[in-house]
């Protein structure tokens, strides 16, 4: 297929989608979302508030009243409505993905916007397979009782979302819980809200019963914080920040509501000297690199066994080098823009540091341009545990590289973070790759590979990296509640 950007696509949604509808905000004010290519506005779009929480949760509690057309569609049907959407992703892939290259940066290309469009389309596709197949058991229970178990959805649930990858992020709360049955209140990130709008658009065009689907852009500290502290809001599902995670955790606990966490990383990818070094060497900073750095799940500790380091090392360089950086509607670059001037800054920040405490800046380690909002990708050598570039989540095109002798070592180090999203190891011998996947404290552990995420698989976090899993069948079990119903079969009289 080919596929040719839409530089200027037509913006054709900027309100907030509540009831099937899309409405300006109650109280009237708008904000803009801006190209981070050039800094320049897209357009405004409405900004929700309280209120509009307020309206949002409404409508969907009422699409989810026992006896309304939701609640009484057959699973099938719901899962007809969930595939519908993949054929409507798919069929507006061209404008989609330009929308979301204009409103993030990305790129545009197949590993870029364009393929995370494809991949939206089939965990919409996973999960409409799941509508029908969401079932509980029969149990042998102790006594005269017929006894079973319904899965039933959990109610109304809050999703919000970060800016590093809109559309996806978005696909990936909606799709499981509309199979599940539940119905959604979804806060986009204020850096990005096009992409979820005109996906509102395609599930209304899908059929779904108003209430059930609503969006809204906003804010964290209003329209989040809303959203999180609502008592008619049964779960809620985060992904951003562990600062923020561990705010919108204490709002839910004030309910007791269901919540799940997808956060931050500081994944490490060991390297031992048994591989096809050149090989590794672009694996490893695509890992690293891919979408901007700006990755939760970024490999960006790259540990090195010291018999091919200084190797390593050149050949980071000169990949580092040789990336292109520049316009994202380019089909040739792969190293666009950060979403906006606070994330460049904080990398520049993090750069600083690292030279300042003795790392090795070996490319880029500068902004690129003075329009927008560019990072030359950077690679730092003689990387120490104790430095902030070794610790803190960068979310920028910079790649550490560490040294390393052993398995027991690299281990330990690998794992002395709080957090564990991923971790990625890179040999040919059985044993290390064994050894390693089952000592790293992480939620995925990739073997001689990286970013292998597709819909049939779990993902999430250890420690701090997060609370729950998401996609695949696991992903399925935070938006189901099991209810035990015990039924007396001895046939009492009363
Ligand atoms: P953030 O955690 O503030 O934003 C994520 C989402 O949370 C956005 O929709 C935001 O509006 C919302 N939010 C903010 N404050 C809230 C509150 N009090 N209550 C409810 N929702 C709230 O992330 P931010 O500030 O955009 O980026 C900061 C850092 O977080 C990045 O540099 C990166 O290290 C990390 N991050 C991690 C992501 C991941 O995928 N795990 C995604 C985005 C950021
Ligand atoms: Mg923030």
């Amino acid at each position: 297929m080919d596929f040719k950007p839409v530089r200027q696509p037509e913006i054709k949604y900027t309100k907030l989608f509540i009831n099937n509808e899309f409405v300006d905000s109650v109280s009237g004010k708008t904000f803009p979302t801006l190209n981070p290519a050039t800094g320049e506005k897209i357009c405004d779009v409405q900004e929700a508030d309280k209120a509009d929480v307020d309206k949002a949760v409404a409508a969907a509690k009422k699409a989810f009243e026992l006896g309304s057309p939701y609640r009484t569609m057959d699973a099938s049907a719901r899962g007809r409505l969930l595939g519908k959407v993949a054929d409507l992703l798919e069929r507006d892939v061209n404008y989609i993905a330009s929308l979301e290259t204009l409103d993030n940066g990305k790129a545009f290309a197949l590993n870029g916007s364009i393929g995370d469009t494809f991949f939206c389309a089939n965990v919409f596709r996973y999960y409409a397979g799941w509508s029908d197949k969401i079932q509980g058991k029969t149990i042998p229970v102790d006594g005269s009782f017929f006894a079973f178990t319904r899965h039933e959805p959990v109610g109304v649930c809050g999703q919000i979302i970060p800016w590093n990858y809109p559309l996806l992020m978005a696909t990936w709360k909606i799709a499981p819980a509309i199979a599940a049955g539940n119905v959604v209140v979804m806060k986009t990130a204020e850096q990005t809200p096009l992409s979820a709008l005109y996906l509102a658009s395609l599930i209304k065009e899908a059929g779904f019963p108003p209430g059930v689907v609503n969006i809204l852009s906003g804010y964290g500290p209003t329209a989040g914080a809303a959203l999180s502290n609502h008592p008619d809001v049964n779960k809620v599902a985060f992904t951003g920040s562990t600062e923020i995670g561990k705010i919108v955790m204490a709002a839910a606990s004030k309910d007791v509501k269901r919540v799940t966490l997808e956060l931050g990383g500081k994944s490490p990818l060991v390297v031992f000297d048994d591989v096809d070094v050149d090989s590794v060497v672009a694996q490893a900073q695509e890992a690293c690199m891919t979408n901007m750095g700006q990755c939760c799940c970024a490999g960006t500790r790259t540990f090195v066994h010291e018999n091919i380091y200084d190797e390593f090392v050149t050949k980071s360089r000169e990949l580092a080098l040789k990336r292109k950086t520049g316009d994202p509607f380019e089909s040739t670059t792969i190293n666009g823009p950060q979403i906006d001037d606070e994330q460049m800054n904080k990398i520049l920040d993090l750069i600083e540091s690292g030279k300042k405490e003795g790392a090795k800046c070996e490319a880029g380690g500068e902004r690129h341009g003075d329009k927008g909002y560019f990072i030359k990708p950077t690679v730092f050598s003689d990387v120490q545990d104790n430095m902030r570039i070794a610790k803190e989540e960068i979310f920028g095109p910079v790649q550490q590289i560490f040294k390393f002798k052993t398995l027991e070592e690299v281990l330990e180090r690998a794992n002395d973070t709080s957090y564990g999203l991923a971790a990625a190891v890179f040999t040919t011998d059985i044993n290390k790759a064994l050894l390693f996947s089952q000592g790293i404290k992480a939620g995925s552990c990739w073997v001689n590979c990286y970013l292998a995420i597709s819909p049939q698989g779990p993902f999430g976090g250890f420690k701090m990296s997060g609370l729950g899993r998401e996609l695949g069948e696991y992903g399925l079990q935070n938006y189901i509640e099991v209810k035990n119903v015990s039924i007396d079969t001895t046939f009492r009289r009363f």
